[in-house]
């Protein structure tokens, strides 16, 4: 039997939100950038929203929370094969990022599982992608003579993978996992990429 050792599972999933729904979640959130000044995080420029946007006085959308606790659950199921009993706390923010913003590199060690759920992401965005990086400090024995000569490059040796958003959808990795968003480029200087991300602890 072959066994993955020091893997690292992340869950890539559509979050079953309805275009509508993805559409009044943004709409929420721009009209927070609009009225807020938000937060400096691992922002560079964009915005970044203040607060836990599961908690009031946020507005609450029972169907976001739900596709992210049933993500949550689906990845604690598959990845822990666990299947009992749990209370999980949720934060989540939001940031909004225009062509050439970005995120610099950064983890959320101090909780167990984190999250991002793309609300809108721009029709002709060129970049834009979350790149997370090996976490074996590159001890790992990718680039052996051997392996060149093969021609072998299988996807447990690559140092970082990267992940083109897609609205719709939700992604869960473990909160020590570092990474980092790219900026993009669009022929419209007013496009968005919209995301809210999330960190779940055990209560
Ligand atoms: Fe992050």
């Amino acid at each position: 039997m072959l066994h993955h050792f020091f893997t690292t599972p992340v869950l890539r999933r559509p979050a079953q939100l309805s275009p509508s729904q993805l559409g009044e979640i943004a709409d929420y959130i721009l009209s927070l950038r609009a009225e807020t000044p938000g937060e400096s995080r691992s922002n560079r420029g964009g915005w970044h929203s203040a607060g836990n946007l599961f908690d009031s006085p946020h507005r609450i959308f029972p169907a976001m929370n739900e596709a992210v606790t049933k993500a949550l659950f689906s990845y604690i199921a598959d990845a822990f094969g666990y299947s009992g009993e749990i209370q999980i706390a949720l934060t989540g923010w939001s940031i909004v990022n225009g062509p050439g913003d970005y995120n610099v590199i950064h983890n959320h060690a101090a909780n167990l599982l984190s999250g991002a759920l793309y609300i809108s992401v721009p029709p002709d965005m060129e970049g834009g992608a979350i790149h997370f990086h090996d976490p074996r400090l590159n001890l790992n024995a990718h680039e052996t003579e051997a392996m060149r000569k093969l021609g072998l490059r299988p996807p447990w040796s690559a140092s970082s993978v990267s992940i083109q958003p897609v609205a719709g959808e939700i992604l869960v990795f473990p909160s020590w996992l570092n990474h980092w968003v790219e900026p993009f480029h669009s022929a419209s200087a007013d496009s968005l990429r919209i995301v809210v991300s999330f960190n779940a602890s055990v209560v």
